[in-house]
């Protein structure tokens, strides 16, 4: 695809956000202005004040790649290679899911938990199953200063990008990364049990949007035929994990907080309130053992 009618880039950005909107993007004004200036290699305030410079040759050529791929709808975070999750940028590749906003929820819940018990200076010791990018571990480990954790997950390619998130982030001295499944293997105890386990029924995956579906890897995704496999497997091994007063936070698909709830309270945890997301979605549940 050559976008023709772009001669400046004022003009790129309208044309590529017109073809992002006929090809159903949403977010098209927002895509063509990040792809353009990622393209220039300028920020967001040159990409306005320089609307009416001419594009060369070779600007056009870059411009039209990205362009592309989002046509394609491959996420603009994989086409860029980066995602900013709390104060953090990470790396993301294939074999990663690209973390979520609504993820930090997790982490909200989880420091409140940490502030509450007036623990944020301790060394806690901490679990994220299924780490990924290493996104809660390493979000959490940037605000505990003394706290050391180990990030878990099946996928070892997953694990490199994520000890890569901990070099780039200065975390690696404090952050393990382990391949297993769920926790197998691992003794404990933790203080703080962190995870966004994969929470799509199989089923559903085929309609989910082709964001997600065609680029987020399916392991991230199938939670088996309810949904609920990665909850059952962590209920499992919750209490032989955690240590006396600590916590396990999950993340929750939407509608999924009665399910786990049950699942929680079967394995002998106590869940407390749910913490909501930004768009009012039950989105992080907290446990402990119960007593
Ligand atoms: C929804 S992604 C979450 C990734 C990251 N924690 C985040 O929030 O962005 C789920 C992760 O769990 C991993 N996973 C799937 N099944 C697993 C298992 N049985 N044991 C450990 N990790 C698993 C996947 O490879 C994937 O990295």
């Amino acid at each position: 695809m050559t976008l023709t009618a772009m001669r400046t880039i004022a003009s790129a950005r309208r044309t590529l956000a017109d073809r992002l909107r006929q090809a159903g993007i949403e977010s098209a004004e927002t895509d063509a202005r990040l792809l353009i200036a990622h393209a220039l290699g300028i920020d967001r305030a040159e990409l306005i004040a320089n609307g009416e410079r001419a594009l060369s040759g070779d600007e056009t050529k870059e411009i039209d790649a990205l362009s592309e791929r989002r046509l394609r709808h491959e996420p603009v975070a994989r086409i860029f290679g980066i995602k900013e999750f709390w104060s953090l940028s990470l790396q993301v590749g294939p074999a990663v899911l690209v973390p979520r906003p609504e993820t930090e929820t997790v982490i909200e819940a989880a420091l409140d938990a940490v502030v509450r018990d007036a623990r944020q200076m301790e060394k806690l010791r901490i679990l994220d199953i299924g780490t990924g990018s290493g996104a809660l571990l390493l979000a959490l480990l940037s605000e505990l200063p003394n706290a050391v954790g180990i990030g878990s997950d099946i996928s070892a390619a997953a694990l490199e990008v994520a000890r890569a998130n901990a070099e780039r982030s200065g975390l690696a001295g404090r952050a393990t990364f382990v391949a297993c499944d769920i926790a197998a293997g691992l003794q404990g105890p933790f203080d703080l049990i962190v995870s966004n386990p994969p929470y799509v029924a199989r089923g559903d995956i085929a309609s989910l949007a082709p964001e997600v579906r065609d680029y987020d890897p399916a392991l991230a995704l199938d939670g088996g035929t309810d949904g609920l496999d990665g909850y059952r497997a962590i209920a499992a091994d919750a209490r032989r994990l955690l240590a006396p007063g600590g916590k396990l936070i999950v993340e929750l698909g939407a509608g999924q907080e009665p399910a786990v709830r049950v699942l929680f309270t079967k394995a002998g945890l106590t869940a407390a309130a749910v913490r909501d997301d930004l768009a009012g979605i039950p989105r992080a549940l907290s446990a402990a053992v119960a007593l």
